[in-house]
C-alpha cells in the first residue's frame, strides 16, 4: 500500500461540526481506514479502527467493555457516552457490561422475540398506508416528517400497548426525549424540553406497568414484566429503563435507515426502476442501504486490560471507536464501495454492530423498512426527488437527514 501524504482528518473533523464530514463523511473515513488498522485520535484520546475484518473481530470480542465509567477519565468514551447517561441511576444496557448485561438482555429476548415482531406485520403495513393517506392529494411534502419519522414510533407504540388516545403525547415525549438526548450540540432549551419529556414519558410508564401488574393484557410491556430467564425478572424500574432503550435506540435509526436509503435510491431512479422491475430484490436493497449509509457510523469499546486489538497494544481502560461507516466501505470486502447498487451480491455490512450487544431491534428495523418502501414505491408510482440542500442532523455517531423533499 502506498504511504499516505497527508494526515486523515481526526478530532472534530469526524463529528458534525465539519462541514466537509456532514457532506460526506465517507471520503474522511476511508483516509482514516487506510492510513493504518488503529489510529490514534489525540483530541479524544482514542483509537479509530476502520478496517471490516478488525471491526468484527472487536465487535465478537466477548472480554471488551462499554460501560463508560471504565473508560480513561479523560477519553472519548468517558466524555461522550457520559452524557447519554446519568449519574443518578443505573445506566440502560446499552452501557452496561456483563453480568448486568447479559442478565437484562436474557430477559428481554423473552419478550422482544421474533415472533412478536412477526406478528406486527400485517399492522405495520397498515400503518404505513395511514401515514400516505394524510398527504394524499398534495405534489410535494416532505417524507421525513410524513412518514420516515412517525412511522417507526407508532409500530412501537402499538406494540408496546399504548393507548391510542396517548399515542400523540407518547411521540412527543419520544421524539423530544431522543432528539436532545443524543446531541451534544443541542442547546439549553432543547435540553430542557428533553428532560421534561423523559420525565414524562418516565410518569407514564411507570402507570402504565402498574395496570399491566393488575391486569395483563396481550402486549410487549405486559410481556416484558413476565419475561423470565432463569428465575430471573426484570424490576419495574428496569421495565421503565429498558423500554426508553428500545425508544431511544429504534426509532431514529429506522427514520434514518429509510431517510437515507429513499435519498440513495431517489438520487439514481435508474435503482428504483430496478426495483419496480423486481420488487424481489427490496430485501436486497435494505442491506445495501445499510451497508451504504446506514444509521449508526460509530461505536465504541473499552479495554479491560493489556491487550493488542486491531494489531496495536492497548492499556486498560483506553478509549476504541470502531468506525462502522469505514468498515462498510472497505474495498478489502467490498467492490467499488462508493457505488450503491442495490443488486449487489452477498451484502456484509456491520451496520447493526454485531457479537453479544448485536442490534436486538434488527429484525424489527428490517421488517419496518421492507414494508416501508414497498409502500411507498407501490403508492407513489411517480415517487422523485427534486434538487435541494441536504441537511443532515447533528448528532455524532449517527447519520440521519432532517428533511428530505419528495414530488409524486
Ligand atoms: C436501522 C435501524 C437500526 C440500526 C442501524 C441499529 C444499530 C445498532 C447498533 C450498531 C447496535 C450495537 C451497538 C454496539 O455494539 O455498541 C445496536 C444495539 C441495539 N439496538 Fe439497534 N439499531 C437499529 C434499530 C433498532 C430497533 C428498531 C431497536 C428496538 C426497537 C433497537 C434496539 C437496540 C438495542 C436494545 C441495542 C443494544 C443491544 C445490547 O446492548 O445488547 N435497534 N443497534
Amino acid at each position: 500500500m502506498t504511504q499516505q501524504q497527508t494526515p486523515p482528518t481526526l478530532g472534530m473533523g469526524l463529528s458534525p461540526a465539519n462541514p466537509e464530514y456532514q457532506k460526506d463523511p465517507f471520503t474522511l473515513l476511508d483516509d482514516v481506514r487506510e492510513q493504518g488498522r488503529a489510529v490514534y485520535d489525540e483530541l479524544f484520546g482514542r483509537y479509530i479502527v476502520g478496517r471490516f475484518e478488525d471491526v468484527q473481530q472487536i465487535l465478537n470480542d466477548r472480554d471488551l467493555n462499554v460501560d463508560p465509567r471504565k473508560a480513561d477519565e479523560s477519553s472519548f468514551m468517558a466524555n461522550f457516552r457520559r452524557r447519554f447517561t446519568d449519574d443518578t441511576r443505573e445506566p440502560s444496557m446499552l452501557f452496561l457490561d456483563p453480568p448486568d448485561h447479559d442478565r437484562l438482555r436474557g430477559l428481554v429476548t423473552r419478550a422482544f422475540t421474533p415472533r412478536s415482531i412477526e406478528q406486527m406485520r400485517g399492522r405495520i403495513g397498515e400503518i404505513a398506508n395511514e401515514l400516505i393517506d394524510k398527504v394524499e392529494g398534495q405534489s410535494s411534502f416532505d417524507l421525513m416528517k410524513a412518514f420516515c419519522q412517525p412511522y417507526p414510533t407508532i409500530v412501537i407504540a402499538e406494540m408496546l400497548g399504548v393507548d391510542p388516545n396517548d399515542q400523540a403525547d407518547f411521540k412527543r415525549w419520544t421524539d423530544d426525549g431522543v432528539a436532545a438526548g443524543f446531541d451534544p450540540f443541542a442547546g439549553e432549551e432543547k435540553q430542557q424540553r428533553a428532560k421534561v419529556a423523559r420525565e414524562q414519558l418516565e410518569t407514564y410508564l411507570r402507570k402504565a406497568i402498574a395496570e399491566r401488574r393488575a391486569e395483563p393484557k396481550d402486549d410487549l410491556i405486559t410481556a416484558l414484566l413476565h419475561a423470565e430467564d432463569e428465575g430471573n425478572f426484570f424490576n419495574d424500574e428496569e421495565v421503565v429503563s429498558m423500554v426508553a432503550l428500545l425508544l431511544g435506540a429504534g426509532n431514529v435509526t429506522t427514520t434514518d435507515l429509510l431517510g437515507n436509503g429513499l435519498k440513495n435510491l431517489l438520487q439514481q431512479p435508474d435503482q428504483v426502476q430496478i426495483l419496480r422491475d423486481n420488487p424481489s430484490l427490496i430485501t436486497n436493497a435494505i442491506e445495501e442501504m445499510l451497508r451504504y449509509e446506514g444509521p449508526v457510523t460509530f461505536t465504541g469499546r473499552i479495554a479491560v486490560d493489556e491487550r493488542e486489538l486491531a494489531g496495536c497494544p492497548m492499556h486498560r481502560g483506553q478509549s476504541v471507536t470502531l468506525a462502522i461507516g469505514a468498515a462498510n466501505y472497505d474495498p478489502r470486502l467490498h467492490k467499488d464501495p462508493h457505488k450503491f447498487d442495490v443488486t449487489r451480491e452477498d451484502i456484509d455490512h456491520l451496520a447493526f454492530g454485531g457479537g453479544r450487544r448485536y442490534c436486538l431491534g434488527a429484525p424489527l428495523a428490517r421488517l419496518e423498512a421492507q414494508i416501508g418502501l414497498e409502500t411507498l414505491l407501490t403508492r407513489f408510482p411517480n415517487l422523485r426527488m427534486p434538487e435541494q440542500e441536504l441537511v443532515w442532523k447533528t448528532v455524532p455517531g449517527f447519520r440521519g437527514l432532517e428533511k428530505l423533499i419528495v414530488e409524486v
